[in-house]
């Protein structure tokens, strides 16, 4: 069976399609503990679609991650994490902290997560063909996740939202 238990303090790593949900899962967690990879991308570059300005934004991304899993600090990653390097540069933080990693999966089927392109403006709409590739690294990623090293892996569905919204308020 599935373990949906999050330890805190936890680094807990969205991984998921553009348009999926990330950002909106992440809204369950108070705002301070969520490091979303477009708003450093746009820290360094003032545009948060500027896919050039992705390792840049990684590296700060990082910098403040270590700065609070040194804390103990509970934190959230919203971003695709779709690549299995991506990954394993979170766990490499956390495990130098000690601090366990949760996969969290926003598996969100990949016609919806590309039929929410269409929305959005033309800087952050993410290309069908790099939507349907994300899904399926989500997918195919699902079985491997803990031999990576998460401790974790949770799938997010309706239940967990209102667990996390129950505990938020709770807070
Ligand atoms: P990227 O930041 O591009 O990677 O996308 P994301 O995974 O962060 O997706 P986001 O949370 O921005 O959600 C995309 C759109 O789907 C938004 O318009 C959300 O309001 C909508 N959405 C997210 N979750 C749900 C849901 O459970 N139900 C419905 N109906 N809409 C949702
Ligand atoms: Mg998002």
């Amino acid at each position: 069976p599935l373990d949906t238990t999050i330890p805190d303090p936890a680094l807990i790593v969205l991984i998921g399609a553009a348009g999926s949900g990330k950002s909106t899962w992440a809204r369950t967690w108070p705002s301070t503990q969520v490091l979303e990879l477009d708003q450093f991308r746009a820290m360094v570059s003032d545009c948060a679609g500027d896919q050039s300005a992705t390792l840049a934004a990684a590296t700060v991304l990082h910098t403040a991650l270590e700065a609070r899993l040194a804390r103990k600090k509970t934190t959230v990653i919203d971003a695709t994490n779709t690549e299995a390097h991506v990954r394993a540069g979170l766990l490499d933080i956390a495990r130098s902290y000690g601090v366990p990693a949760v996969a969290f999966l926003v598996s969100t089927p990949a016609d919806v997560c590309v039929a929410r392109q269409t929305g959005r403006s033309p800087a952050r709409a993410v290309p069908e063909d790099v939507v349907r590739r994300q899904h399926a690294e989500t997918i195919a990623a699902f079985p491997h996740l803990r031999a990576e090293g998460f401790a974790h892996v949770v799938l997010a569905d309706r239940v967990h939202r209102l667990e996390l919204l129950l505990r938020r308020a709770g807070d």
